[in-house]
């Protein structure tokens, strides 16, 4: 028996249930907002720009207040952003539905009229690939690199086709490759000439300030790079405080030029009178009021997820480093960890974590339909678990990794 094999038989003997799947919060970076739940009370149903949060009136784009507080986030001024309710996802996929119906500003024909097909990065964000799955989208998959879309791929597959009417990516720490897009990129994806005149990129900026360190790269300014190039309707950004506050229940907003903007908020005024206001003046009175703002907060998740970071980073060098077996990313901020196997062994790697009680993301999960050509992608979410339980189910993986290109070769 070598030795991986023996490791791993020990590890299937301790009973181990560890779970490294889920891209959450831990308990501990929730308590940092639980004074939200109790921050609007019976006197403060008028806002400070006096709007009843308790009635329809105010709009579907949300409260002035929510829309100042939330688009430094994203680089924009207040009047290009939206605030709907507790998830970007349903902005995402509303607006893509819309698309699909009607088309956007300057689309000749709805989208589902023909053919229509996206350029998505991967690895990527399983949820993105479903989405476009469902809705009978075809995908066209680029690399994302360390400088954001495979930049030379996305203007080859835009130039040349007019069924491809989107791109859509993680701008900020990608899902899963922690990777940020260099302004010199967003300034590609803004001035590249597009074969169809409706060309849309669907930026999903879910990780714009979650930040690991105190030294982040600069956030990529999409949607400046647009207008300045003549192409204001050509971006749109989401985001929202699903990891800022709660998980599904912060709010989702999004971003756009004017002309955008009104495009959306007509269609979404026929869906809503107006999104939960009690819900975005409490985020805006707890935000506001927290020390430090948004940054603050944000620093305090860091110091919470930041060793979590740590303990997958130390168990791979000490297990792996310089062994050739594997490579990993080391990022800056976000919420994963893209882990390749140099063999094409990542499904072998999940199904020996899971003998030994630790549930790793499928492996696939990162490319579209589920099928990583290369079977090596593998993603770790370090976030949920605490510190001592990501550093042993780290080892596990280390020690899986060992026996499955062992088996490999
Ligand atoms: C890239 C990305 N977008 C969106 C979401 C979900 O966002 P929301 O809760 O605002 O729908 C996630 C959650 O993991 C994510 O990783």
């Amino acid at each position: 028996m070598t030795n991986a094999h023996e490791r791993h038989t020990a590890l299937r003997t301790l009973g181990l249930k560890l779970d490294l799947t889920r891209g959450q919060p831990g308990d501990d970076n929730f308590d940092l907002s639980n004074p939200m739940l109790t921050m609007v009370d019976d006197k403060s149903v008028v806002t400070s720009s006096g709007v009843s949060i308790r009635n329809y009136p105010g709009g579907v784009a949300g409260l002035q207040e929510a829309r100042e507080l939330l688009a430094p986030l994203l680089g924009v001024l207040p009047e290009e952003v939206l605030v709907g309710n507790n998830s970007s996802l349903a902005l995402l996929s509303n607006t893509l539905m819309w698309a699909m119906l009607k088309g956007v500003p300057g689309s000749p024909a709805a989208w589902s009229k023909g053919e229509t097909k996206f350029v998505v990065t991967v690895p990527g964000y399983d949820r993105h690939f479903l989405m476009l799955e469902r809705l009978g989208i075809g995908m066209i998959p680029v690399e994302m690199t360390a400088q954001g879309p495979d930049i030379a791929a996305v203007e080859s597959a835009v130039a040349s086709d007019p069924a491809v009417k989107g791109l859509l990516f993680v701008p900020t720490y990608s899902n899963p490759t922690g990777d940020t897009t260099t302004q010199a990129v967003a300034e590609r994806l803004a001035t590249m000439p597009a074969a169809a005149p409706d060309f849309t990129i669907f930026a999903d900026d879910a990780y714009a300030v979650h930040h690991l360190d105190d030294t982040p790269p600069p956030h990529p300014d999409l949607l400046g790079a647009a207008k300045r190039a003549g192409h204001p309707t050509r971006v749109i950004l989401f985001a929202s405080t699903s990891k800022i506050t709660f998980a599904g229940a912060g709010i989702g907003f999004l971003a756009a030029s004017r002309e955008m903007l009104a495009w959306l908020t007509d269609l979404l005024s026929t869906q809503m009178i107006t999104p939960n206001k009690i819900e975005q003046y409490r985020h805006v009175l707890f935000l506001s009021r927290y020390p430090g703002g948004i940054p603050g907060i944000m620093r305090a998740h860091a110091r919470l997820l930041a060793p979590k970071f740590s303990a997958v980073e130390e168990v791979l060098k000490r297990e792996l480093g310089g062994r050739g077996l594997a490579r990993w990313n080391t990022p800056k901020g976000g919420y994963f960890i893209s882990l390749d196997t140099i063999l094409p062994c990542a499904s072998r790697v999940v199904e020996l974590a899971k003998q030994a009680g630790v549930a790793l993301t499928p492996a696939g999960a990162t490319y579209p339909f589920g099928k990583d050509p290369q079977n090596r992608n593998i993603r770790i979410s370090p976030t949920r678990p605490p510190v001592a339980q990501v550093h042993k189910a780290m080892e596990v993986v280390a020690v899986c990794i060992d026996l499955a290109s062992e088996e490999a070769r």
